[in-house]
């Protein structure tokens, strides 16, 4: 096995950081391509729970190394603060390293984030507000300032001066806003690049080297798929390449390498922030989903928006991340309904769609076609053994399986590493 690449298959906050966490034990690099501290990957291990945001989740295997992809955008102060609390944990940690390429977000994103929401009024996005959508959009019209320019001083200097102008001009003359001070965004970002700079590197030639080597490189996605940036609900999606896809871009790798890709599923769906969901349940059993769920934003603490499972979305995100396994998690807290719903179609008007639209304003009025299961209403978070699940519950997973493609080769039945059932180890040749 060379790469495997971890990534979400629904609206996000499908446990990546526990699956990440868990795999990453046994692999040489773990690194995030896409996203920034939007994310919120929990990871329960001997030393505590910990919601990570921009550092790989694999940093509690010490023996492995992890990385900051050129495809993530890196919040300096953010990643200070996380670096703090995981080096209080007392757990030895990974080596990091931030890629040289990756985009710094600055002062003036978080400010435009929330900016641009308010102007968009009853049509906002509801995104995390952390900078995210204005910084990649500055990468792609060129106005960036990367990481490897942030530790070089002068560069530094040049490139905010020459920005910060723009920017300042764009929130007094369009929104209004008061204009942020060169020298105190220049001050302060300058001891965080100090603070910041040994562990800055071409992380991309190191992850070429670890597969070269033939180790085990592990691609941490953040978000999910119905937030990619092409493929999601847009405009209701993050700004990053979310799908396996982006973890070459977004960490420097060819595409000749043999990946293998395990998409995390929620046994149910959720999501957050604004956006259509068809199989969303606005109810009694979605109010008992999210509390037996503390379905509560990991990174914004919003109550999540829950509902049954979508074979429908699920399907795209198969065939899309050329899938080899799911690792379907959260299945306990389905143990104590009696019935369950999958929608397996969608119906719009009088056509029956087996696969999601690219316009929201369509799928907006899709209406789900639901199959119904029988719950097991026992409780599953001891068990090991796939066989042990109750027949029901086998019978769940089994139909999910065969609705969306792909053979669910990891179970999790709870918050711990050790609450997991793992029928194919996807690092196994
Ligand atoms: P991520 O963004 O994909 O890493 O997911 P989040 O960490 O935002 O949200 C997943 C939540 O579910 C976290 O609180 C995890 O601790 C928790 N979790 C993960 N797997 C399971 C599981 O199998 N059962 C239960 N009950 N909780 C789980
Ligand atoms: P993890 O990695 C769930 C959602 C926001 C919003 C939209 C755009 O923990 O799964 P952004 O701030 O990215 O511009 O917001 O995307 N969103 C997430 N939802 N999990 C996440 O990350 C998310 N990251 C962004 O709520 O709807
Ligand atoms: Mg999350």
């Amino acid at each position: 096995m060379a790469v495997l690449a971890v990534v979400g298959g629904q609206w996000g906050d499908e446990g990546k950081g526990k699956i990440v966490d868990l795999l990453g034990a046994k692999c040489q690099l773990v690194a995030r391509y896409n996203g920034g501290n939007n994310a919120g990957h929990t990871v329960t291990n001997e030393y505590g729970t910990f919601r990570m945001h921009l550092i790989p989740s694999g940093i509690f295997s010490p023996q492995t190394t992890c990385l900051i992809g050129n495809g993530v955008v890196v919040d300096p102060k953010a990643l200070l603060d996380e670096l703090g609390e995981v080096r209080a944990s007392g757990a030895r940690l990974a080596p990091l390293f931030i890629s040289d390429r990756a985009h710094v977000i600055m002062p003036y994103h978080l400010r435009l984030d929330q900016l641009e929401e308010a102007s968009r009024g009853r049509g906002s996005i509801g995104t995390t507000g952390r900078g995210i959508g204005p910084a990649y959009a500055d990468k792609y019209s060129r106005l960036g300032i990367r990481m490897g320019d942030l530790v070089d001083e002068s560069v530094f200097r040049e490139k905010l001066a020459f920005v910060l102008e723009i920017k300042n001009r764009l929130l007094t003359c369009l929104y209004g806003a008061t204009p942020l001070s060169f020298t105190e965004v220049y001050q302060e970002y300058l001891a965080y690049a100090r603070e910041l700079a040994p562990l800055v590197a071409d992380t991309g030639a190191m992850a070429r080297e670890a597969v070269a080597q033939g180790q085990n490189v592990l691609l941490e996605g953040a978000q999910g798929t119905m937030l990619d940036v092409d493929f999601g609900t847009y405009p209701y999606v993050t700004s990053s390449s979310v799908i396996a896809a982006g973890g070459f871009s977004g960490l420097g790798l060819p595409p000749n390498q043999p990946v293998r890709a395990l998409g995390t599923f929620k046994a149910y769906s959720s999501r957050v922030g604004s956006g259509p969901f068809p199989s969303e349940l606005n109810d009694e059993t979605g109010r008992h989903i999210r509390e037996v769920g503390h379905e509560y934003g990991t990174t914004t603490g919003r109550p999540r928006r829950c509902g049954w499972f979508d074979a429908v979305a699920s399907r795209l995100a198969v065939q899309l991340n050329g899938l080899a396994g799911v690792a379907l998690t959260r299945l306990d807290v389905l143990d104590a309904l009696p019935q369950l719903r999958i929608a397996t179609a969608y119906r719009l008007g009088h056509e029956v769609l087996e696969r999601v639209p690219a316009q929201v304003e369509k799928l907006q009025q899709c209406e789900p076609v639901y199959e119904e299961l029988p719950g097991w209403q026992e409780p599953i978070g001891q068990v090991r053994r796939y066989e042990a699940l109750p027949a029901n519950a086998r019978r769940y997973v089994e139909r999910l399986e065969s609705l969306i493609g792909c053979p669910a080769t990891i179970i999790s039945v709870g918050p711990h590493r050790d609450q997991t059932i793992v029928r194919h180890d996807p690092l196994a040749e």
